[in-house]
């Protein structure tokens, strides 16, 4: 049982062939009827052509008058070159059967519907042109992430998904809480203490770098922030590489093969799809994934992007200050004017990153780089950790951190410390980005974010 995809890359032209998927469209004329078939392999229809010329039987007059949009459907035929403009092949159909109705009721008449209109279903959105293409590219780029890293090195660890840490320092967790019954009956919250859904992977990803070099995850992470933007989701797919003996420097060359490979693999495995993107979403969008590509990012510490932007203070709503994190107008300016492309901004301010950061000879910066790509702004997060056991523990004594509650995490620098770095790729700014799409409640098959959890 084929797919469309292989049928339409190699069409064997007068072999039998059948088509099973859903109907896009029916044009209904006097000599002929044209089914257009999808199965969600490609982006393309098969044309499934019914010439009437010679009259057709009624069994098969009365499957086609069932076969409207939406409707699942076996179609079987020859595959012949298409006389039709922009497309090589076509299915001269002989038999039609349907075996999903759809009918009048099928919300997706329409040939465009907004993406507003789709959010509200997205439990059927996938069998429209553009949701279609947003699941090939995010499968196709979930297996390039687990290729990049088999290639070079890293093992794949499952972090957990309920935690009793917060890696970020930043407090915004979901609580995770099931009763139990205690020995005399009574209710007992079922671990013993307060748990939540994980915002990072790291934490738990630096234990396993210690002990086996280079490693990554790639799960679910959750934020409760109440944060109703385009570029936010409250639960999100991260990638987080941690590296035992990589410095600052490696980590930054290490997120930029990874974007490159990463946009790489869609040019090359997903170019109907970005053709499409490229045509309705967004104009120009293969050209600028395949500059960067072979670009070489920008570099840029914090404090000297705080004085270019400084240059142009005029321009911002939000004054650019040493000390303040970058909004997104800075992020915006930094990109498309100044680098036009990524930038990596390193040595932050400590103040506004977390703890766990490497602080720098200067006392006042840490060895922190986030990623920026232009009309998205940060796209991955990350830094060299502090290693060093005495000033680890100053500094989550000065935030207030309880040093107890992550003595398994200073265990790491109290025993056979070492260097080392790691980063977070959010994957659906990474899906935004080579797609285009602007809103990333349409990346990601069902978004969850403030107000919204269903279905
Ligand atoms: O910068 P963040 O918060 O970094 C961390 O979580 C580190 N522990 C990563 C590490 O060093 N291992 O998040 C990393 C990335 C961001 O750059 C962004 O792409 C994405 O995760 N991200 C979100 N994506 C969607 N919705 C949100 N609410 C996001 N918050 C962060
Ligand atoms: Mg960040």
């Amino acid at each position: 049982m084929d797919l469309l995809k292989e049928a339409l890359a190699n069409p064997v032209f007068g072999a039998a062939w059948t088509a099973r998927g859903w109907v896009r469209t029916k044009r209904d004329m006097k000599s002929v009827v044209f089914v257009e078939v999808n199965d969600g392999s490609c982006m393309a229809n098969l044309q499934c052509t019914f010439n009437r010329e010679a009259g057709l039987p009624t069994e098969i007059e009365a499957e086609l008058a069932k076969a409207v949009t939406g409707a699942a459907v076996v179609v079987e035929g020859t595959l012949a070159e298409s006389p039709a403009a922009g497309q090589v092949c076509e299915l001269a159909a002989k038999t039609i059967r349907v075996i999903g109705e759809a009918g009048a009721g099928y919300p997706l008449q329409k040939k465009r519907h907004s993406l507003e209109f789709l959010r509200e279903m997205s439990h059927l959105r996938a069998r429209t042109n553009t949701f279609g293409a947003v699941a090939r590219v995010r499968s196709s780029l979930a297996f390039a992430v687990h290729a990049f890293f088999k290639e070079r090195g890293f093992q794949y660890v499952h972090t957990p998904v309920i935690t009793a840490s917060d890696a970020e320092g930043a407090g915004a967790m979901f609580r995770v809480s099931a009763d139990i019954a205690g020995p005399d009956g009574e209710k007992r919250p079922f671990f013993g203490r307060n748990a939540y859904l994980t915002v990072s992977g790291q934490l738990e990803a630096e234990t396993y770098a210690m002990a086996l070099s280079r490693v990554y995850t790639f799960g679910p992470t959750f934020r409760a922030e109440n944060s109703n933007t385009a570029r936010h989701l409250a639960e999100f797919w991260m990638i987080e590489p941690e590296a035992a003996f990589f410095e600052l420097r490696d980590n930054m060359a290490l997120a930029e093969d990874f974007i490159k490979f990463l946009l790489g693999t869609a040019l090359e495995e997903c170019g109907d799809d970005l053709a499409f993107f490229d045509k309705r979403i967004r104009p120009g969008l293969i050209d600028t994934l395949s500059a960067v590509v072979s670009s070489k990012f920008t570099h840029i510490p914090y404090t000297d992007a705080v004085a270019e932007l400084g240059k142009n203070a005029g321009r911002f709503v939000f004054k650019p200050s040493w000390g303040f994190d970058l909004q997104s107008e800075h992020e915006t300016f930094l990109t498309e004017e100044v680098a036009r492309g990524p930038v990596i901004v390193t040595d932050y301010p400590a103040s506004i990153k977390a703890f766990y950061m490497k602080m720098n000879d200067d006392g006042k910066t840490v060895r922190a780089m986030d990623v920026l790509v232009p009309r998205l702004g940060e796209i991955i997060g990350g830094s060299e950790r502090e290693a060093d056991l005495e000033k680890l523990e100053k500094r989550m004594k000065s935030l207030g951190m309880d040093t107890n509650a992550y003595s398994w995490y200073l265990d790491l620098r109290r025993y056979g410390s070492a260097p080392h770095s790691g980063f977070g790729l959010g994957f659906e700014r990474l899906i935004q980005y080579v797609t285009g799409m602007v809103n990333i409640r349409d990346v990601i098959p069902y978004p969850r974010a403030v107000g919204q959890a269903a279905p």
